[in-house]
């Protein structure tokens, strides 16, 4: 039965939201957050503690979000509970002095935990949307994250509606709910760009408490310039995959490509586009960013499947401004279903995402700095690279201009282990692990990939090791990590102290 809209003020929604209450929020990265409720809730929340009450809440999000939703409550200090991704430097703190509990999730996994009640229910769902009905029909905005999740689980839903975005978006989306064990049926995705879902998000609208109406763009950062370190990243990811298609490794018409985010994600992305051999190819991703849209221009990106379109407000404009065109080359969809596993193996993804560390047999560590302060979170590194057709690491060899070598003899903390990575790049070369055994990949590792400074160093720390499968010493294999602790640089290691 429809239910008139009930259009309310920011304040109004965000007064029905009490201490110790679970919000589920719309969005993926900056794309798709709310915006003015989260603002309210943290002035909320600070009337709150001014007057000596306790006011925190528990977040699930699809992943990061905008400054005004993490940022501004980390800082009012209202955030009890955090799953499964972020990247505010506010949250991080928060999370790292102890005053959020943050649980580090791969992403696909989140919307199914929640409708397996392995996590306590949302009471509010609240997002944003481009349109919606009295019928209780919800168009989302630019990310889709959780929403259907959310939506379908949470005792009342608030709307934030966002002219900023027009309500023909309708169309770029692809909802889809699976049903859970054990009636799962398969994902019924053969190519990147089938669809097979809905237009929309389907609520019941009696739960739909209030429409929030607000005009603003996503708070979506711009990328840092190139530089020679992250060029040559992207250039040895092109020169690497153009190897593969010629050794027929890689099938002539290329595989669907998954990219991770940020500045080395848009550098691989900029030099794939631009090599001539490498044909025109799909994207099966999560975060749809600004190469892409340059290269659906170009024909060269054929189709995006993603969960969100983290873009830039120039580059949103030329997709406002074509939406005919772009309709056809973008699905938005739930991260359940862009980080599905079964899907992935079925397409044959090629994987490319960023490690934080990586030890010299092909661990990675994408999480924790020095093993225990929090960075981001897994995101969707995990789903997609264990499940890829080619699993592809890249990083800078050194951090901190030059102190810490991002290449260790063993990682600080275990995000995916050597079995799922296939390939490893930095700006010195590329390291191919596959079918190689543990000191074979070290010796590739040490040679290809290390920072010259370091390569003695860690050749040094394997031939110091007893000999076995996988060569240790459990008193050394943190001693690069003990004296950057210690000196401030990884540089001045003598094994001879530590073995
Ligand atoms: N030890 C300690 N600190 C290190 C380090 C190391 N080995 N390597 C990097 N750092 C520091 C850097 O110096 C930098 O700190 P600063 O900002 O204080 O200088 C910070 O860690 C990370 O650098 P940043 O420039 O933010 O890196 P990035 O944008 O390339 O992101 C990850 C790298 C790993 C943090 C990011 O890709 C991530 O969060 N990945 C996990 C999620 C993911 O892969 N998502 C995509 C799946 S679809």
């Amino acid at each position: 039965m429809a239910k008139p809209l009930n259009f309310m003020t920011a304040e109004h929604a965000a007064s029905y939201i009490n201490d110790g209450d679970i919000v589920g929020f719309s969005g993926f990265t900056a794309a798709g957050a709310p915006k003015a409720i989260p603002t309210a809730l943290a002035a909320r929340a600070k009337l709150f503690h001014e007057d000596g009450q306790p006011f925190k809440i528990s977040i699930y999000t699809g992943a990061s979000t905008g400054c005004s939703l993490d940022s501004e409550l980390a800082e009012a200090d209202a955030i009890a509970f955090r799953t499964p991704y972020q990247s505010s430097k506010e949250l991080r703190e928060a999370i790292n002095s102890g005053r959020t509990s943050y649980v580090d999730m791969h992403l696909s996994h989140l919307a199914q935990q929640l409708r397996y009640s392995f996590l306590p229910k949302p009471k509010f769902a609240i997002v944003e949307a481009c349109d919606v009905t009295e019928y209780g029909e919800i168009v989302p905005t630019t990310g889709v994250g959780i929403s259907p999740t959310i939506c379908q689980m949470a005792d009342y839903i608030i709307i934030e509606l966002n002219h900023h975005h027009p309500t023909d978006l309708r169309g770029f989306h692809d909802i889809y709910i699976p049903t859970d064990p054990p009636q799962r049926r398969d994902i019924p995705i053969y190519k990147v760009s089938d669809r097979f879902g809905s237009l929309s998000i389907q609520v019941n609208p009696q739960k739909i408490l209030g429409i929030v109406e607000t005009d603003r763009q996503d708070e979506v950062s711009a990328f840092a310039p190139l530089d020679e370190v992250t060029e040559r990243i992207g250039q040895n990811v092109a020169d690497f995959l153009v190897a593969e298609i010629n050794a027929r490794r890689i099938p002539k018409q290329f595989l669907p490509i998954q990219s991770g985010v940020g500045n080395i994600a848009n550098a691989v992305l900029g030099a794939l586009g631009s090599n001539p051999n490498i044909p025109p190819f799909e994207m099966f991703t999560e975060v749809i960013q600004d190469a892409v849209i340059d290269l659906m221009e170009k024909e060269k990106v054929k189709f995006a499947s993603g969960c969100s379109l983290t873009i830039t407000p120039e580059e949103l404009e030329k997709v406002y401004s074509n939406k005919n065109y772009f309709r056809n080359k973008i699905g938005l969809r739930s991260q359940e279903i862009t980080n599905n596993p079964e899907v992935i193996r079925r397409l044959g993804l090629i994987t490319i995402n960023t490690a934080l560390e990586a030890d010299i047999y092909g661990n990675v560590n994408s999480t924790h700095v020095l093993g225990t302060k929090m960075m981001n979170g897994i995101g969707g590194s995990g789903d997609f690279t264990r499940n890829a057709y080619l699993s592809i690491f890249t990083t800078p060899s050194t951090a901190k201009k030059g102190d810490i070598s991002a290449f260790v003899p063993m990682v600080s903390h275990h995000d995916h282990t050597e079995h799922d990575v296939h390939v490893m790049i930095t700006e010195h070369g590329v390291a191919d692990l596959r079918g190689k055994s543990p000191i074979q990949r070290a010796m590739t590792i040490i040679d290809k990939c290390v920072a010259p400074n370091y390569r003695q160093m860690l050749r040094d720390y394997v031939n110091h090791c007893p000999v076995s499968h996988t060569p240790h010493n459990l008193a050394a294999c943190f001693a690069m990590h003990t004296e950057f602790i210690k000196t401030g640089t990884m540089k001045n290691v003598k094994w001879e102290n530590y073995m």
